[in-house]
């Protein structure tokens, strides 16, 4: 990661500064991604979505336009060390965001890797990811950049990989080959799904609510069955299904969560818990 770019004020002081009333796009690290007033709440709703779709900490992740970390920072806590990979074109903002959420420590503690790239070279990190999100990116780049990160992000993809994005619907195409910031783009549906498709990958639209009325997207292995209105629905994480794996590849047999419960609970109190952990 470059370090040649100064923040523009002390991390105490970035860290203190919430950028209220500063407008969209000015130069806080806040502002640069969108109303302050929502910084809170953008950020957790992307780690939200990420965590529902199953993202764990043993996984890795890619930010792709991660911008001060608005979400990053969540993600970073809760992944393990080096397992965050964030791209960002906008040197002073990234840093800004450092600077503010992470510190010199928790940056040493937390190892996230930093790209400075204007072109999706997601390949450059060398590594798969499980996740890659694209939070407010594509809602402002054009056609050819939504392909060329596609096309990236699937050479770095494995089979179980989701890769999860928000643009902004409409019934014509935007036309253009600059991203557009602050301003935005918008596309059709179908483009978005033909552009999935063409990279090797499965679209799953998804109709969920968004504050800025942006419209998520999965794109994911054609041979991944992933029921993501089902793990939406908060079906992810059973501890039922994970003890039935857990049962079987013991060589058990797969019960409900309900008989678990009561031989767990039978066996503790007889004092010889063995199911596994
Ligand atoms: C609206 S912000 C979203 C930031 C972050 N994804 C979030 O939602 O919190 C858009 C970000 O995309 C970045 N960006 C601009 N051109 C880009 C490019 N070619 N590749 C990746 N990111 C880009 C901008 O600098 C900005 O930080």
């Amino acid at each position: 990661m470059s370090t040649s770019t100064t923040p523009s004020a002390t991390s105490q002081e970035l860290a203190n500064d919430f950028g209220d009333g500063v407008a969209i796009g000015e130069q806080h690290y806040r502002a640069w991604v969108g109303p302050p007033e929502y910084y809170d709440r953008i950020g957790a709703l992307q780690f939200r979505m990420l965590t529902q779709l199953g993202m764990r900490e043993t996984h890795r992740l890619a930010d792709v336009g991660c911008g001060s970390l608005r979400g990053g920072r969540l993600s970073i806590m809760y992944l393990r060390p080096g397992n965050y990979y964030g791209v960002e074109p906008t040197s002073w903002a990234l840093h800004d965001g450092i600077a503010a959420h992470l510190g010199t420590e928790f940056v040493g503690m937390k190892r996230p890797t930093f790209l400075e790239d204007a072109d999706y070279s997601l390949e450059k990190f060398g590594v798969q990811f499980d996740f890659v999100n694209v939070h407010s990116v594509f809602t402002h780049a054009p056609g050819n950049h939504i392909r060329r990160c596609l096309q990236q992000a699937r050479a770095c993809m494995h089979e179980k990989s989701i890769f999860a994005a928000t643009y902004l619907e409409s019934d014509t195409d935007h036309v253009g080959e600059e991203f557009v910031y602050p301003w935005v783009t918008q596309f059709r549906r179908d483009s978005i799904e033909k552009w999935v498709t063409d990279a090797g990958l499965r679209c799953i639209h998804l109709d969920l609510g968004h504050p800025f009325d942006q419209r998520w997207f999965l794109a994911v292995d054609p041979a991944n069955d992933i029921d993501a209105a089902a793990l939406l629905a908060g079906e992810v994480y059973s501890y039922e299904t994970y003890l039935q794996d857990e049962m079987e590849a013991f060589g058990g047999s797969r019960r409900s969560y309900a008989d678990y419960l009561r031989e767990d609970l039978a066996r503790q109190s007889a004092g010889k818990r063995n199911l596994p952990r």
